[in-house]
């Protein structure tokens, strides 16, 4: 299944050496692309699962999860896509996701302190360090500051698009 392959590159050792668990085998990314798939059914649904696809070419993915007292999202690219920009531009397609369409009051995430490329990420999309909980920095963001949109650049609900898809979407 070409999902399944493209997951295990993507959860590659040197992808998940901070994210506190090791490589994705081929169950486990069975499984995940089931997942995946049986949530967009699931109402209320627990989490979004988007990929970052260039082309065809399945680089990574970002969720957006919404099973926890405050919703949070994480993101995983492959190792020979990192530099690029498609992380940042994943983050805020997310964002502009949980903002703009559903409406969230706030949006939380995670790096590990040795992961400045991720710290960054979620910096320049706006994010603000709040806090850490075993051994992982807690960053938070909010739609609006002060009565305004903290992102100017946020894509509007109608915008959304569709540069992020991968088997499931965000419909
Ligand atoms: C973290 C990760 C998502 C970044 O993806 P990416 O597409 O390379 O990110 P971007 O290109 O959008 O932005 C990376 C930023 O980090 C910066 N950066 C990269 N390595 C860095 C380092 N060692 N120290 C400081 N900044 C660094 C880049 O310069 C860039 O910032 P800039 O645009 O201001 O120059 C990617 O490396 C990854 O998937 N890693 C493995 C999984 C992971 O760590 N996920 C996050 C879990 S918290």
């Amino acid at each position: 299944m070409a999902d399944t392959a493209a997951l295990q590159r993507i959860y590659s050792r040197e992808s998940t050496r901070f994210l506190g668990r090791g490589p994705m085998g081929a169950a486990e990314a069975r499984r995940v692309a089931h997942d995946a798939a049986a949530s967009t059914i699931q109402c209320p649904r627990p989490v979004f699962t988007l990929g970052l696809d260039l082309d065809g070419d399945l680089l990574g993915i970002t969720k957006l999860h919404l099973d926890r007292p405050v919703a949070a999202l994480s993101y995983i690219l492959r190792a020979d896509a990192w530099g690029k920009g498609h992380a940042t531009e994943a983050v805020r397609r997310i964002l502009a996701l949980g903002f703009g369409r559903l409406g969230l009051p706030e949006i939380r995430a995670k790096h590990h302190p040795d992961n400045p490329a991720s710290a960054r990420v979620l910096i320049k999309a706006g994010f603000v360090p709040t806090g850490e909980h075993t051994g992982f920095t807690i960053y938070t963001i909010w739609p609006l500051q002060n009565g305004r949109l903290l992102l100017p650049g946020l894509p509007s609900c109608a915008q959304e698009g569709r540069p992020i898809s991968w088997g499931v979407q965000a419909t």
